[in-house]
């Protein structure tokens, strides 16, 4: 048989610093594990775009056969895929974008619809009446910009409900800690924070809890992750109101690289759907992912006896061979 092809994929990854990263990472390795044949490289651009930058050069130096981005700001990382782009080199955006449409797939969420459907919830939940506080996700990177419309997009059938103030946020929770204080002053009428992700949302909570409003102000959030401090457990514990689910599509962007790199066909856009996860569904979300976590394991047990009767056998076989020789 002709010997498979050797493949090298770039991930220019905006952050790897928080959970839902972490997760995303997860999912790739485990996708990769079915692709002996490639070559995976990592490089994290830790929150800054000039460093994105260069190592999005970097990738185009070693010549990678196909490149994954996730674009710190979408504004400054643009001409660099353009320019792999223009290359020949397939991209693939993963989760955040950049401007231009010269792209070879999109995976992840439609923010958008995150912020439309967090809009409508909140419209309902507050029965078509109120003041809402919004805290954004890192200026400049495109789900912030898109969750923002979508929000507005989502309110626009209940005029009774205003977004009547803004905090800055940059995706990490100090950034709400610090801002948050002044802005709940100012807007003393506020009801409920929608926050751009979970950890700014648990900061926003604290913030209520230190100003003692933390039982008259809802707070929501998005992505929704399972373990310790994730989406689903703030939500049982009743931290958060809601949060709108938001999946980081490791296993997606590795599926469908491998469709470009092997010539299948594949969708330009591959948008991962969301929901709203509120009390009168954490459980169901909680024991689910729990349930799929566990049969992880037990795929990743089942790999690891393989490999070891795989190693067990190859011995006796040279065992087998020695002696035969003799
Ligand atoms: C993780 C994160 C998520 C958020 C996403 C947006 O780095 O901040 O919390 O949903 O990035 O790109």
């Amino acid at each position: 048989a002709a010997p498979t092809p050797h493949y090298v994929i770039g991930f220019s990854q905006c952050t790897m610093n928080d959970a839902w990263r972490q997760a995303m990472l997860a999912g790739m390795y485990k996708e990769l594990a079915f692709y002996p044949n490639v070559e995976f490289r990592l490089k994290d651009a830790h929150d800054n775009s000039a460093l994105q930058q260069r190592q999005l050069r970097a990738f185009l130096r070693e010549k990678v056969d196909l490149l994954i981005v996730s674009a710190n700001e979408a504004e400054p990382i643009t001409p660099l895929v353009e320019e792999a782009f223009n290359r020949g080199i397939p991209v693939v955006i993963l989760d955040r974008r950049t401007t231009s449409r010269l792209y070879t797939a999109y995976v992840g969420g439609n923010n958008h619809e995150v912020g439309q459907t967090a809009g409508r919830y909140i419209g309902s939940l507050l029965r078509g009446r109120g003041s809402v506080l919004e805290v954004l996700g890192a200026e400049g990177s495109s789900p912030a910009h898109d969750r923002h419309q979508g929000l507005l997009q989502g309110l626009t059938a209940f005029p009774g409900v205003r977004v009547v103030g803004q905090v800055q946020g940059d995706w990490k929770r100090p950034s709400v800690l610090r801002a948050l204080p002044a802005a709940l002053r100012a807007h003393p009428e506020v009801q409920l924070i929608f926050a751009h992700n979970d950890r700014m949302a648990l900061g926003a909570y604290q913030v209520c809890k230190q100003l003692g409003i933390d039982k008259k102000v809802h707070v929501i959030g998005v992505d929704g992750l399972s373990g310790p401090q994730g989406g689903l457990q703030l939500v049982q514990d009743s931290i958060l109101t809601a949060t709108l689910l938001y999946s980081p599509g490791g296993e997606e962007a590795i599926r469908t690289a491998m469709k470009i790199l092997r010539n299948e066909p594949y969708d330009k856009e591959n948008m991962l759907s969301t929901m709203v996860i509120d009390s009168t569904n954490v459980l169901t979300m909680k024991m689910q992912t729990e349930k799929l976590a566990s049969q992880q394991r037990d795929i990743q047990r089942q790999q690891e006896l393989l490999e070891t009767q795989r190693h067990i056998y190859t011995t006796q076989q040279r065992g087998l061979y020695i002696l035969g020789a003799a």
